[in-house]
């Protein structure tokens, strides 16, 4: 079964393995309602009892989708914590203002934003609300003013970001009411700069869970064409007998989840099989060596 941790200090428990809903509506046919909801059930038996969101999943049609599935199924809706992002605008019907993709974190738009994402989720309340990107033209008192009115409303429960830098991250905390919960940002075998730029220490320091999107480098992972990627998956299947059988997917997604901030993960698969596959990450512990191992495939050098 997948843990269930609590984010940060003052924050929600949260299963340690996250179900993405990026590509939700991705395969053809498109799923139905049934079919999504028969996807949340095998998640909650594996004890993955958090769901990543976005308004804009799907070109702005992915809360609504899961919006119907909570109207179908109302007893699923209590049992998960339900994470949502906003503050990315691309031109569309639903942002009929927008010329050119852009990022808008002002108090006005997070709250009009927030306030579409509860009616379309069918819900009373979001759980936690991250601001999707930086914007680089908001003001940090601005940004936490909206997170702030929301929690004050009832609204949200919990806020936190997405793909901040570690100094973006101090200068809305210092201008929130209650602490952000989370940092969601990329991080894989394939991608490390969380590593290095302060990103993971500033978590840990905080005692703050990052969310680790994209564990599997978005699938590049499993690409034969990636040299790096084909150095990595050598040394996961040669890890594989130690680890009780755990796929090469799995010890990917430890191996995020190894670092001291104690990073939580986000699926990204429709696949059941693969859903479950990953949801072993949580029980699985690396030994420093294999980490380093890994960290020396995909880098295609040793340690300095
Ligand atoms: N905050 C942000 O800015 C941000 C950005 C991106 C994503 N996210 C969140 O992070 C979640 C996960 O991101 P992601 O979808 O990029 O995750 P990922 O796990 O890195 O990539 C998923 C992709 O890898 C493929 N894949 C998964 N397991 C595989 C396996 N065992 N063998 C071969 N291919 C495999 C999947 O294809 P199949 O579906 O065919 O298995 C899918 O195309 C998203 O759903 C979203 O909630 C957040």
């Amino acid at each position: 079964m997948v843990n269930q941790v609590s984010l940060s200090p003052d924050g929600p428990l949260v299963s340690d393995v996250i179900y993405g809903t990026w590509r939700l509506l991705a395969d053809e046919p498109r799923p139905t309602v049934a079919d999504l909801a028969s996807r949340f059930e095998l998640c909650l038996e594996l004890g993955i009892t958090t769901l990543d969101t976005a308004e804009i999943y799907g070109r702005y049609t992915v809360e609504a989708a899961i919006g119907e599935v909570f109207r179908a199924r109302p007893d699923l809706r209590d049992r998960f914590t339900l994470v949502t992002k906003c503050g990315i605008d691309v031109p569309s019907e639903e942002k009929a203002t927008a010329r050119l993709p852009h990022y808008n974190a002002s108090a006005d738009n997070l709250v009009a934003c927030a306030e579409k994402s509860l009616r379309l989720l069918q819900v009373d309340c979001i759980d936690v609300l991250l601001v999707h990107r930086p914007d680089w033209l908001c003001r940090a008192d601005d940004t936490a003013a909206g997170l702030n009115r929301l929690i004050a409303e009832g609204k949200i429960r919990h806020a936190g970001v997405s793909n901040y830098t570690w100094h973006q991250y101090e200068l809305l905390s210092a201008c929130v009411d209650r602490p952000l919960v989370t940092n969601q940002i990329e991080a894989s075998l394939l991608r490390m700069d969380a590593l290095y730029d302060g990103t993971l220490a500033q978590c840990e320091q905080r005692g703050v869970r990052p969310m680790a999107w994209s564990p599997l480098a978005g699938g590049r992972l499993f690409d034969p064409q990636n040299e790096a990627a084909v150095r990595v998956r050598r040394c996961l299947d040669g890890l594989r007998d130690k680890y009780d059988g755990a796929a090469d997917d799995a010890l990917a997604f430890a191996w995020v989840m190894a670092h001291p901030s104690r990073p939580v993960t986000i699926i990204g698969t429709n696949q059941p099989d693969r859903i479950r596959s990953q949801a072993r990450a949580s029980q699985i512990r690396l030994d420093r060596q294999d980490w380093y191992a890994l960290w020396e495939a995909a880098q295609g050098h040793s340690v300095p």
